[in-house]
């Protein structure tokens, strides 16, 4: 069977929500033991017994987890080794998007935004590394479409996942000798929590320009479609399939061709 990814010990972080929460839900599909790890723990728990109650061939556990306390990190990775018998992919998709007005830049947001979407995927990296050395796994790190094609209020964000890319490369390059495999993907816009957040109103419905937004990011692909998180989800099973064995160090681009100049 092609991508054959049953039985492995995969780790997702930001996995209560949008992208993470489909990748694990992909991944539960198709046989794997998933740890699902993220911030908010109530959410994360809803996800985890939402995915659990589809009666998927694998499993999804919980780990509530902050990925910018590294120490954290260190601990959990450990134990999800302990307790699996050693972990086979990590995906670092915890993230977090904050507007920047270019002209009067808050540094401080700028620094939330590095802290969790660089060190944040640095800690996890880090920490992951013996492990995945140990059973000559894969590494995906979520990065942004953004990259190609960058807009103002998301200059902190593109910052922290070029940031994200050049580790991506240089821990290919550093781990290709112990047979692990480093990758990044990078979305277009993926209809999730995030690219809502700013349209949601206190009672958690949608704002009436919300569907004028759509439309806009949906005007961006030649497609004409925003994607969903399965579409980011089946490329990192790729990605950490035997079928990619051959892959490393690549940024993969699943964005509905957003960045095709017209
Ligand atoms: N949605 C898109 O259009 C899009 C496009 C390109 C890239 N991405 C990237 O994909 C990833 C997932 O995005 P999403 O749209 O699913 O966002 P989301 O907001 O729906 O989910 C992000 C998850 O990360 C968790 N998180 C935030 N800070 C954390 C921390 N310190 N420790 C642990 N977990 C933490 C949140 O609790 C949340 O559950 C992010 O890295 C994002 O930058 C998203």
């Amino acid at each position: 069977m092609a991508f054959d990814v049953a039985g492995r010990v995969i780790f997702i972080t930001g996995a209560a929500s949008g992208i993470g929460a489909g990748i694990a839900e992909i991944f539960a599909g198709e046989g794997a033991t998933v740890v699902a790890a993220d911030l908010s723990a109530d959410r994360l728990a809803d996800e985890v017994t939402r995915i659990n109650g589809l009666g998927l061939r694998g499993t999804v556990h919980a780990a509530k987890l902050d990925v910018t306390d590294a120490a954290e990190v260190d601990r959990i990775l450990e134990a999800v080794a302990a307790e699996h018998g050693g972990i086979d992919a990590v995906v670092n998709s915890a993230g977090i998007f904050i507007d920047i007005d270019p002209h009067e830049i808050d540094t401080d947001a700028v620094r939330r935004v590095m802290e969790v979407n660089f060190f944040g995927t640095l800690n996890v990296c880090r920490s992951a590394t013996r492990h995945l050395v140990a059973r000559r796994g894969s590494l995906v790190n979520l990065a942004t479409g953004g990259l190609d094609r960058p807009l103002p209020p998301q200059l902190a964000y593109v910052a922290s996942k070029a940031a994200v890319v050049e580790l991506t490369r240089t821990m290919a390059l550093a781990l290709g000798r112990d047979g692990v495999r480093v990758n990044a993907v990078a979305p277009g816009y993926i209809d999730t929590p995030m690219i809502r957040r700013n349209h949601t109103l206190p009672d958690g419905t949608l704002s009436a320009e919300w569907e004028q937004q759509l439309e806009a990011y949906r005007s961006y692909s030649p497609l004409h479609v925003v994607g969903e998180p399965s579409d980011v989800a089946w490329c990192v099973v790729y990605l950490v399939s035997d079928e990619a064995k051959f892959v490393t160090g690549q940024t993969f681009r699943p964005n509905g061709g957003f960045v095709v100049p017209r």
